[in-house]
């Protein structure tokens, strides 16, 4: 790769850059110069000059996903290390945070290290998350000050929420003398168990009201209140309701941030067309109306939501097979997420500078600098780690494109708009649509990355 990239938008939101027309040369997986007009010498250009009035190919830093569930060790078949990181070059990820829900859950400081020198080898850069309490179970917390020595980027029982407000505002309190953040999963347990009428684990159960979503935020903030230090992350806010809350908090200086997915700002229910099996609807928190994902999407420009997460949640075809309240909930959304932004949540047009700031210094400044996430620049002269995608580009959700190990999305077959063409992490080509940049098979340092 040694090229000009001829009319391209370069947005660079913590350069406070944005500028259309740009010429950019590429050399080695290197950002050597970004012009207005560049002459080209010998150089091969590659024009990606709009048509009038189209949307012009977009260059910023890779986005950056706080979610991601990549199920290994445990649950290869509906994801890898590999295939979960691929997936993410494919969608313009390059630093994801992987979610400790694994099988054994990553909750010990062994568990940290292996995990983190596991990742060493994806394609883009998988931070380690670390459960809050041990088993997720609620009870006791990890050590966390020596999981967070072996690589612990952030804090989290996802997919479970059984701790007491005391034992969160005791995790709270320690996860701040360590500059980590607690990322919660906001479904109350107590209030899934009722409305289910069980006994046993909630995880898969089908009601899951609004109440079961406001109550845990109400009791994240008050132990974020009570510990009067901290950070506290809520997880895939899905409620008009919780929105309200997180408003209120902020005005009122709370150390609060949230995200939400691509899925629950772009879907509601009940859904266009019913997919086979119902399963693939599933996911905890569940869709809701249209007025909640309204809210959702007017919270995320105005920064109430501070990031757009995917919730990444790959799994097997049988687990998706069973009846609805039996499936397993969850959705993949690495690979789809800057399309179903664009396509479903309306976020292209004018949107866009705000999609990739909620893509980049939003996770960013979630994660903050002591967890170990990289800066989301595009700096001249240094390796890469960047995304080029075409907001216009339209495409059809075809299983066997996908590079995720599953295919677990309601949107098989849905043609959307909104394309990754280029990833490169740290200088490596990690994706790459051969079609739109035609340069030749990489070689030597361009080598794809495992
Ligand atoms: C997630 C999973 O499958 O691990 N499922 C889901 O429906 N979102 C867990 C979680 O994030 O809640």
């Amino acid at each position: 790769m040694n090229c000009i990239l001829r009319g391209v938008r370069v947005i660079d939101p913590l350069a406070r850059r944005d500028a259309e027309g740009q010429d950019v040369w590429l050399s080695e997986g290197r950002i050597i110069a970004i012009y207005k007009h560049m002459g080209e010498g010998n150089l091969p250009v590659i024009d990606l000059t709009p048509p009038a009035g189209r949307t012009p190919v977009i260059l910023c830093p890779g986005f950056i996903d706080l979610h991601t569930h990549l199920r290994e060790p445990g649950d290869e078949g509906a994801e890898t290390l590999h295939s979960g990181s691929q997936a993410a070059a494919a969608g313009g990820f390059t630093q994801v945070l992987a979610m400790a829900n694994t099988v054994p859950p990553i909750d010990t400081p062994e568990r940290v290290k292996e995990a983190t020198f596991r990742a060493v080898a994806a394609s883009v850069q998988v931070l380690t998350g670390c459960a809050l309490t041990k088993s997720l179970q609620g009870e006791e917390l990890v050590e966390m000050e020596a999981c967070a020595a072996a690589g612990a980027a952030a804090f989290s029982d996802d997919g479970r929420n059984a701790f007491s407000p005391r034992l969160l505002s005791e995790a709270i309190g320690c996860a701040a003398t360590i500059g980590r953040p607690v990322l919660i999963h906001p479904e109350d347990e107590e209030t899934l168990a009722q409305v289910n009428n069980v006994q046993g684990p909630v995880q898969r159960c089908p009601l899951r009201p609004v109440e079961a979503e406001t109550r845990a935020v109400d009791f994240a903030l008050r132990a974020l209140a009570h510990a009067g230090k901290g950070h506290v992350h809520l997880q895939h806010v899905s409620a008009a309701a919780s929105v309200e809350m997180l408003r209120r908090a902020k005005e009122g200086g709370a150390n609060v941030t949230a995200e939400a997915t691509p899925h629950h700002l772009g879907m509601w229910l009940p859904f266009a067309n019913e997919p086979h099996p119902p399963g693939l609807l599933k996911v905890n928190p569940p869709l809701r109306t249209d007025r909640d994902r309204e809210a959702l999407v007017q919270a995320l420009r105005d920064g109430v939501i501070d990031a757009v997460a995917t919730d990444h949640a790959p799994h097997r075809v049988e687990e998706k097979a069973l009846p609805f309240d039996r499936a397993a909930p969850g959705m993949i959304g690495l690979e789809l997420a800057l399309a179903i932004c664009i396509t479903l949540g309306g976020m292209g047009g004018d949107w866009i500078p705000t999609l990739v700031d909620r893509l980049t210094i939003g996770p960013f400044r979630v994660l903050g600098p002591s967890s170990g996430v990289r800066e989301p620049r595009l700096r001249i002269g240094e390796a890469a780690t960047c995304v080029l995608f075409d907001p216009a580009a339209e495409w059809t959700v075809e299983p066997a494109h996908l590079r995720s190990a599953s295919q677990n999305t309601p949107l098989l077959g849905a043609r959307l708009q909104g394309r990754v063409l280029m990833t490169l992490v740290d200088g490596a080509l990690v994706h790459h649509d051969r079609q739109r940049l035609p340069w030749p098979a990489p070689t030597g340092a361009e080598t794809v990355r495992a």
